[in-house]
């Protein structure tokens, strides 16, 4: 079989080896369809911190089961997946309060272990999720992309009487529009981004208004409308958002970050206290996978508004390039394994 192995920084190989047989708990999956995302482009370029080579990546991937290990008794051959990367040790304090994603022994999959890029992925059994028959592959395989959203709108219980203010039109933020609208019917869901075709994405995931803040800023923007947003999300993730975010935002409201950056934000006490703002950050998901696959039945996302190109696997580093540079016309990529 082949696997999509990066052997050290910026050296990608479609590498030829032994198709692996389940270990105890574990299932085989053949890999129909799997995501590109940033962190796949990350670990190629030497940029994850997280990261051990050689790897194979990929964390968003989606197939059937083909083998069944010892001891697997909720799963069975034939059965179409997709995979919770996250791996956790079920018994530390972090798992003990129903945060599985911080655990302290957090293993991810396609970052610490070999992930779903390749033709067939042994993977535990209880990260394998049943997709029901109403929901198609390319939803299936965007149902982690989502699951991040579903950990962001779950730390804070959006309300209809919201002002949604999401910064970054990328898949993160649009994974989170989707929610906010389709799910928790948030009224007014507002996107800023520097790239007008993201914004039209924005608009066709559901935005009720979007915004360019290249040329003019955003504060001054909202401040001639008269715009608190009471609910902010920070999916672009630039160090300098954090202080613009609590300066914007309505006394009371609630922001969530979700960015890595080891860069300083300078912010003071003054500023969150005084409006008593409540901070939240979201890192990968927490059992989320059963959310996501419900809202999916229910039909209250549609993953399709965010997938704009599928390539075959062997023109993985065609899709990556692609992915790396040419934000305006991309947004989810996808990689098909089988047909
Ligand atoms: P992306 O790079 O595709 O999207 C980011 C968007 O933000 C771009 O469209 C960009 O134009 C826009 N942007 C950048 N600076 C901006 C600014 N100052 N104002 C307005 N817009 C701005 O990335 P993607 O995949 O959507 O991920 C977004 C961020 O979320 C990344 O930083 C990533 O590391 C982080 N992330 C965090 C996860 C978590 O679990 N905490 C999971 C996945 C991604
Ligand atoms: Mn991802
Ligand atoms: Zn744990």
């Amino acid at each position: 079989m082949k696997s999509i192995v990066i052997k050290k920084p910026n050296e990608l190989v479609i590498q030829e080896g032994t198709i692996p047989e389940p270990g105890a708990g574990e299932v085989r999956v053949k890999i129909k369809i799997a995501g590109i995302c940033g962190s796949d482009s990350h670990i190629y370029r030497g940029h994850n911190p997280f990261a051990r080579y050689p790897r194979v990546i990929g964390h968003e991937f989606f197939g059937i089961i083909d083998a069944i290990g010892e001891g697997v008794t909720d799963k069975s051959i034939g059965q179409r997946v997709c995979i919770d990367p996250v791996i956790s040790c079920g018994h530390c304090y972090p798992c003990s309060v129903g945060k599985p994603n911080v655990c302290t022994s957090l293993v991810v999959l396609g970052v610490h272990r070999d992930g779903g890029f390749a033709e067939y992925s042994v993977v535990p059994a209880n990260n394998a999720w049943v997709v029901a028959d109403t929901i198609s592959d390319r939803h299936a395989v965007m149902v982690e992309p989502f699951t991040i959203a579903a950990n962001v709108t779950g730390q804070v219980n959006p309300l209809e009487t919201d002002i949604a203010l999401i910064y970054g039109a990328g898949p993160m933020g649009l994974t989170t529009l989707q929610a906010l609208k389709g799910v928790y019917n948030v009224r007014q869901v507002i996107v800023v981004d520097r790239i007008d075709e993201r914004l039209a994405m924005a608009e066709r995931c559901g935005a009720d208004w979007i915004i360019n803040n290249s040329e003019k800023s955003l504060a001054e923007t909202l401040e001639e409308k008269g715009i608190k947003p009471t609910l902010i999300v920070d999916a672009a993730c630039h160090p300098a958002i954090l202080q613009e975010a609590i300066m914007l935002a309505s006394p009371a409201a609630r922001i969530v970050m979700m960015g890595f950056s080891t860069e300083a934000s300078a912010i003071t006490q003054q500023s969150i206290t005084g409006k008593e703002l409540s901070l939240y950050s979201s890192r990968l998901n927490a059992n989320k996978f059963p959310v996501v696959l419900e809202w999916l039945e229910k039909d209250l996302i549609d993953p399709d508004k965010l997938i704009t190109h599928q390539f075959n696997y062997q023109h993985v580093v065609n899709a990556i390039e692609l992915f790396e540079h040419d934000q305006k016309s991309c947004c989810k990529v996808l990689l098909t394994f089988s047909e």
